[in-house]
């Protein structure tokens, strides 16, 4: 089916009170595997490509774009794409011409005050292509090992940043951390809330791979409205690859690349399941 808006997924998540997932991919067969588990579980959800996996690539995020594009077209499942963690302003003004539905612009590491211009000045222009943005208040720990895991986002200033650059959803500090490879992270709860209270835009978790299942979907109930997952992911497809290459001496990649990519659908599917909405009772 034809690439699905991310503004029409979120707008969804916010009428229903649940969450979409968003999914990082690093190679094709991630796309393929997200979009077949998404097939599966009868679930839409968002591919990401972030400026790190555009570096990867070259710094040419015009192939893995154009083949997510295509893999997300030619599947069942409603799947939006979205450019993520971006820090270059070149690159998230290319959001539509890529094929994106939306951007998160990462201007995080700027001092506030630059932080709130640049954004203001970068969703204006995207707003006029039609593109959904994501920015980022709070610094959420572990990308780069720059940021503290320990940093929150303050809710009257979250207000205030929301209103001054017009973007249309928030990622926010609540206790997550990007790359953990353990799910320990504990978040804060009633924080979540009063920055539900606080913006009237949808709220979005980042470093999801290292919270319980059982406290994301606390974190849903309390507001959150973006889910993000990408170390899962990776730690899923590695492992997969590791034990195929073990007990294969062959030389064709594709016996253990099809490995991760089955592992990265089962982790996708489960994710989904877990984290689906309840179903409405008869
Ligand atoms: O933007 C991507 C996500 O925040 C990924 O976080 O490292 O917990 O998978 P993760
Ligand atoms: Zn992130």
């Amino acid at each position: 089916m034809p690439l699905v808006p991310t503004a029409s997924l979120m707008d969804h998540a916010v009428r229903e009170g649940s969450a979409v997932l968003a999914f990082n991919i690093v190679t094709l067969e991630h796309a393929e595997a997200i979009a077949r588990a998404c097939e599966a579980a009868n679930s839409p959800a968002i591919i990401a490509v972030s400026h790190n996996a555009v570096r990867y690539h070259g710094d040419d995020p015009a192939p893995l774009l154009a083949a997510a594009a295509a893999v997300a077209r030619g599947s069942g499942a409603p799947l939006a794409l979205h450019l993520d963690h971006v820090e270059d302003e070149d690159l998230v003004l290319r959001a539509r011409e890529l094929g994106c539905g939306s951007v998160m612009f990462d201007a995080s590491r700027l001092p506030h005050e630059q932080n709130i211009a640049r954004t203001a000045a970068v969703t204006a222009r995207l707003h006029e292509d039609g593109i959904w943005v994501e920015a980022e208040l709070g610094e959420i720990g572990g990308k780069d090992g720059v940021h503290s895991a320990t940093a929150r986002t303050d809710p009257a200033e979250a207000a205030d940043y929301v209103r001054a650059t017009g973007v249309d959803a928030l990622a926010v500090a609540v206790g997550s951390s990007h790359a953990m490879t353990e799910r320990n992270a504990s978040l804060d709860q009633d924080l979540i809330a009063a920055l539900r209270d606080a913006v009237d835009v949808p709220l979005v978790l980042h470093g999801s791979s290292g919270v319980p299942d059982q406290d994301l979907r606390s974190a849903i109930t309390h507001g959150m409205r973006k889910i993000n997952f990408g170390t899962h992911l990776s730690a899923a497809f590695t492992r997969a690859v590791r034990t195929a290459l073990d007990d294969y001496t062959g030389v064709d990649p594709r016996r253990y690349l099809a490995a991760g990519r089955d592992a990265v659908a089962a982790a996708t599917e489960q994710q989904l399941r877990l984290l689906a909405p309840e179903p409405a009772a008869p």
